[in-house]
C-alpha cells in the first residue's frame, strides 16, 4: 500500500493541482487487489475490467452499452482468473491465489470455481468501496474545521475515517429477503419481501448519534477503535453474519494512503468555493475531487 500510494502521489506532486478522484482514489484500490492476487501492475486489461465491472454494478438506468461492456469484462476476467489459477497450481507463488490453491477445508482443497468467485468478489467488494471512502474522507478533511488538526496529527486519521463512514457511508444500501414476516415500528414486512436497507439513514439516527448531520471526529459514540469491528455503532460495514470481511484492510489501506498524501502535500486544499457533488445509488461518493497544493519538484517528494 505504501509503495503504491507513494508512486501515485509522486506522479502528480510536481503539478500543483490534480483530480484526486481520477489520479489516486480510482487507482489505489485496484493496484492493492492486483498485488494481493499476484497480478502484474502492468496489466492494463485488469484495470479496464475492474472499471467496466464497477460501471456495470452502478448501471441502474440500464444503459445497454454499459451492460454489454460489463458482461464482456466479467467473462474475460473469469477466463483470466482460470488461467492464473492453473499457473499457480503448477507453480505456487506467495500471492493470495496460491494461498487459496493450497488451502483445505475439512481436508478438501478449494475448487477452481470457488477460488475464481473469491477473486471476483474481492474486486467488487474491495475496489469501489475503498475508492469512494478515500474521496469522501479527503473531502470531509479539506472542508471541515477539524481537518487541519487531523492532518497535523495523523494518529487521528482512523477517527476521521470512522466519522466519514458514519456520515457518508460509501455503501448506502444493502438488500435482504425476509424469511418470515417481520414487524417493524412502521408496519409489517411480509415473508419473502426484498428489502432495501438504508445504511445512510440508520447512520444518522438521532436516537443513536448526537447532531447526526455534523462531521465530528471527536464524537464519543463512534469510537474509532471499535468502528472497524463488528461492535461498531455505525452500519457502514454492515452488521452480523455478513459484516465486511475487509474492514481492517480498509482501515489500514486508507489511513496509510492519506498519511502519505498529507505528508507529501502538506498544504493540500480544495479550490475556493468547490462543493463536492456526490453521485450514486447503492454506492455513493464525489464524482470529482479537484485538489491544489504547492508543487513538489520531481525527485524531492518524500
Ligand atoms: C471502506 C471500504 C469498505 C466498505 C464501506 C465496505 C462495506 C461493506 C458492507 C456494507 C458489506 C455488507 C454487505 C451486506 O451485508 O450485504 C461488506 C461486505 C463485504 N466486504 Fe466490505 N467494505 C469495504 C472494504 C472492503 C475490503 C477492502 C474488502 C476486502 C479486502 C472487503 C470485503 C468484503 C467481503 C468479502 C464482504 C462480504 C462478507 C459476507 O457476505 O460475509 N470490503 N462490505
Amino acid at each position: 500500500v505504501e509503495a503504491s500510494a507513494r508512486q501515485l502521489v509522486h506522479a502528480f506532486a510536481a503539478d500543483g493541482s490534480a483530480d484526486f478522484a481520477e489520479l489516486f482514489a480510482r487507482r489505489l484500490p485496484v493496484r492493492v487487489i492486483m498485488n494481493l492476487l499476484g497480478v502484474s501492475e502492468d496489466n492494463d486489461d485488469f484495470r479496464a475490467w475492474y472499471r467496466a465491472i464497477v460501471d456495470y454494478s452502478g448501471n441502474f438506468r440500464g444503459d445497454p452499452e454499459v451492460s454489454r461492456a460489463g458482461l464482456e469484462a466479467g467473462a474475460e476476467l473469469a477466463d483470466f482468473l482460470d488461467e492464473q489459477i492453473r499457473r499457480r497450481r503448477a507453480r505456487p507463488g506467495d500471492d493470495l491465489i496460491s494461498l487459496l490453491c493450497a488451502s483445505e477445508i475439512d481436508g478438501t482443497r478449494l475448487g477452481d470455481d470457488v477460488i475464481k468467485s473469491f477473486g471476483l468478489v474481492l474486486l467488487a467488494a474491495a475496489g469501489e468501496t475503498t475508492e469512494k471512502a478515500l474521496n469522501l474522507t479527503v473531502c470531509h478533511l479539506l472542508r471541515s474545521h477539524a481537518g487541519a488538526a487531523v492532518r497535523a496529527d495523523d494518529s487521528l486519521l482512523g477517527r476521521a475515517l470512522a466519522e466519514t463512514l458514519r456520515l457518508t457511508p460509501p455503501v448506502q444500501i444493502i438488500t435482504r429477503e425476509t424469511r418470515q414476516a417481520v414487524a417493524l415500528s412502521g408496519g409489517t414486512l411480509p415473508k419473502g419481501a426484498l428489502v432495501f436497507l438504508l445504511i445512510s439513514a440508520a447512520n444518522r439516527d438521532p436516537a443513536r448519534f448526537r447532531s447526526p448531520d455534523v462531521f465530528d471526529v471527536d464524537r464519543g459514540d463512534a469510537e474509532a477503535d471499535r468502528a472497524f469491528t463488528g461492535a461498531a455503532l455505525h452500519l457502514a460495514f454492515g452488521s452480523g453474519r455478513h459484516f465486511c470481511l475487509g474492514a481492517s484492510v480498509a482501515h489500514m489501506e486508507i489511513t496509510t494512503a492519506l498519511r502519505i498524501l498529507f505528508r507529501t502535500l502538506p498544504d493540500l486544499r480544495l479550490p475556493p468555493g468547490f462543493v463536492p457533488e456526490d453521485v450514486g445509488f447503492v454506492t455513493r461518493g464525489p464524482r470529482r475531487v479537484p485538489i491544489e497544493f504547492t508543487p513538489v519538484p520531481h525527485g524531492a517528494a518524500r
